[in-house]
């Protein structure tokens, strides 16, 4: 796109960021044409227990997906975060938590946060988990979220975090995937000064048989002075670490030992537990957080994600710890006490660096231009969003409005396999334009492919692969490498398939364009749309449900439902309601549906495909254009749903 506006990297950046585009040119051929030599340096910025030798060994075959980097160094992720730092900043704020409640807040310092890990840590070791094991973590915004994912790390466990808006549905499928013997969370969580019952969720998780069985300890943290039932199975943190120890060594890891797990959805089947390892996710994480954000010492970083999520995992947690930063963790809600949180938030903890996602831009966008009313936001210096494309003019208002006018978007392109940002333009090195992720980080080959897969050249349209391995790259299926091989390894071999597609302009700049699979975003929420029809097919009422996206203003895409009623069920208010629910207990509140469509018959081909791309463009409401409908078996099927599609514009 020629005519799309540019806002050049200023003068000021150029002369003082880490990475200038001279640099980054040079660095990013180093990267590709001498991988072993590149990171080989740029794994030195962790303190090893024992120094690597070997750097990249890595396949893309399928016959054997086979991806190690460092993989004869050791080293520990939690002693990265903190011991190394005690030295020289044991004074100085890791992590700044602000409450749901303004008026609660609280500055851990590293000496602080280490002697926490090394209690909890301990604890953990009490209760009989040892390196290996897998810790499921149910937990709101609490600085004990962060203290169990590096008292894991420290001893060697591996982490599952199931965000706290899951169901307990989902819940169980996760401790029964990871086949976790201990759970941490909380008796309450707080959102917009509402409590959430988050330990209720996991006693219901627990009646699944298959989780109780698994299931020894659930430890308890306690937010909030409510009382919670209790089982045999639960302890409270807080007696746990009363008499913990706070010496605790970190365990020396391998560098492709597991460090945590992570479920994310894809177009098929349940969620998967995608795997991360030690040394290279660390390395990567760090490396990524440092150049993106332009962090230098003493700068007060700010993402707003949650630890349920990649985001929160490598930039609230690994990445800004690594390299010693200060982290402010946020319980909250952009909307509580009001609209001017974000803004109150940066004033009171003068903000540095400020990374949030779209349909949080564009949420505060329809509340007007003041909405942050006088927050001063002076100290900002630079602006990341994640999640999902951003549309330009929720860019442009993120820029004139949070940045005013002066602070850098860093749009970054990634995702949870990815383990980091994968395309991204850096602050000092790369013109923005608003909407495109711009051009890949170090070590980072992406290729457009066509449906035959044939790379592509030029300005073009296509499937977003990676030619090659990086460092914070997922490793595997936890327990299913088959599958891992075959979701992203087989469609185009040789590469990685992302999933997404993706545009390139002439001047190399890659333009998401969103996912080309069966795989929703929901305000950044990633959702299979299988794992939503499984969800409803699952009620007495629906004999067939079909879910697809369509595009919504503030959350990106909203989830539109059709369902056919098995035969006896009538359609009704109620029983609309009574759906919703269902998939709200079923999955979580994420993955409530925003429309829902009775639907007397789907339409399906001759051989009883459902024709989804006509699904699609009748809840885009852009029926004039279906296509071919010849094929399907009942042609009169497509009248019915367009006169009662629900998105009318
Ligand atoms: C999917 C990954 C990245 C961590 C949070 C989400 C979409 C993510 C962007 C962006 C366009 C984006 C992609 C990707 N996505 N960031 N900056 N521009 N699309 O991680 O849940 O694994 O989702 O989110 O479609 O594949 P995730």
């Amino acid at each position: 796109m020629s005519d799309s506006k540019v806002y050049p990297v200023s003068e000021e950046l150029a002369a003082t960021a880490h990475i200038n585009n001279e640099k980054y040119l040079a660095m990013y051929e180093q990267s590709i044409n001498d991988p072993d030599a590149f990171w080989g340096e740029e794994g030195k910025r962790l303190d090893w227990f024992k120094p690597y030798t070997k750097v990249k060994n890595t396949t893309f075959d399928p016959h054997n997906v086979d991806i190690r980097w460092f993989e004869d160094g050791t080293l520990n992720a939690s002693y990265n975060c903190l011991d190394r730092h005690l030295e020289t900043r044991g004074d100085q704020v890791a992590i700044i938590w602000e409450g749901d409640d303004p008026s609660d807040s609280e500055n851990i310092t590293y000496r602080d946060l280490h002697q926490r890990v090394c209690k909890f840590a301990n604890a953990l070791k009490a209760r009989g988990v040892e390196k290996g094991d897998v810790v499921t973590l149910y937990m709101p915004m609490i600085p004990e979220a962060a203290v169990a994912m590096l008292a894991c790390t420290r001893i060697g466990a591996v982490h599952s975090i199931v965000f706290g808006g899951f169901s307990p549905e989902a819940l169980a499928a996760r401790i029964e995937g990871a086949e976790s013997k201990v759970v941490v969370t909380s008796n309450y969580s707080l959102r917009a000064g509402k409590s959430v019952p988050l330990k209720q969720n996991v006693d219901k998780a627990l009646e699944h048989a298959a989780a109780k069985a698994l299931v020894e300890s659930v430890i308890v943290v306690k937010r909030v002075e409510q009382d919670v039932a209790w089982t045999d199975v639960d302890v409270w943190y807080e007696d746990l670490v009363a008499e913990a120890s706070a010496d605790c060594p970190a365990e020396e890891m391998e560098a492709e030992a597991p460090m945590f797990i992570l479920y994310t959805s894809g177009s098929t089947g349940a969620p998967k537990g995608l795997k991360h390892t030690t040394g290279g996710y660390m390395v990567y994480a760090a490396m990524t957080h440092e150049y993106a954000f332009d962090y230098k010492e003493g700068d007060i970083y700010w993402c707003t994600a949650d630890v349920g999520w990649v985001t929160g995992h490598s930039y609230i947690v690994y990445g800004p710890l690594a390299n010693g930063g200060t982290s402010l963790m946020f319980e909250g809600v952009p909307s509580y006490p009001d609209n001017s949180r974000f803004g109150r938030v940066i004033e009171k903890h003068k903000v540095n660096q400020f990374y949030t996602a779209p349909t949080a831009i564009r949420a505060l966008m329809q509340q007007g231009e003041d909405v942050l009313g006088d927050s001063d936001l002076s100290s900002l210096r630079i602006l990341g969003s994640v999640g999902e494309p951003i549309n330009p003019e929720a860019w442009e208002w993120y820029y004139r409005i949070i940045g005013q006018s002066r602070c850098p978007i860093v749009d970054t392109w990634w995702q949870t396999e990815t383990g980091g940002m994968m395309i991204l333009p850096l602050p000092g090195a790369t013109a923005a334009k608003p909407g495109a992720a711009s051009r890949p980080f170090f070590g980072v080959q992406p290729a457009l492919l066509d449906a035959d897969g044939n790379e592509l050249e030029g300005a073009t349209d296509g499937n977003l692969v990676i030619k090659d391995s990086w460092p914070g790259q997922s490793r595997s299926i936890w327990g299913d490498h088959e599958r891992f091989i075959q979701t992203y390894f087989t469609t185009y071999k040789g590469y990685y398939t992302t999933g997404d597609g993706a545009r390139r302009d002439e001047d190399g700049y890659y333009w998401i364009t969103g996912r080309v699979d069966d795989v929703i975003n929901v305000s950044g929420h990633r959702m299979g749309t299988a794992e939503v029809e499984s969800a409803l097919v699952a009620h007495p009422a629906v004999a067939e449900a079909a879910v697809v996206g369509y595009p919504h203003e503030v959350k990106g895409q909203g989830i539109y439902v059709y369902v056919t009623l098995q035969a006896g069920f009538e359609q009704s208010d109620e029983l609309l309601k009574e759906l919703r629910m269902h998939v709200r207990s079923e999955i979580g509140p994420i993955a409530s549906p925003d429309l829902i469509q009775f639907a007397p018959g789907m339409p399906k081909t001759r051989s009883g495909k459902i024709m989804r791309r006509i699904l699609r463009k009748i809840a885009e409401d852009d029926f004039d254009a279906l296509g071919d409908t010849s094929t399907l078996a009942d042609p009169s099927v497509v009248d019915d749903l367009i006169e009662h599609r629900m998105n009318r514009k």
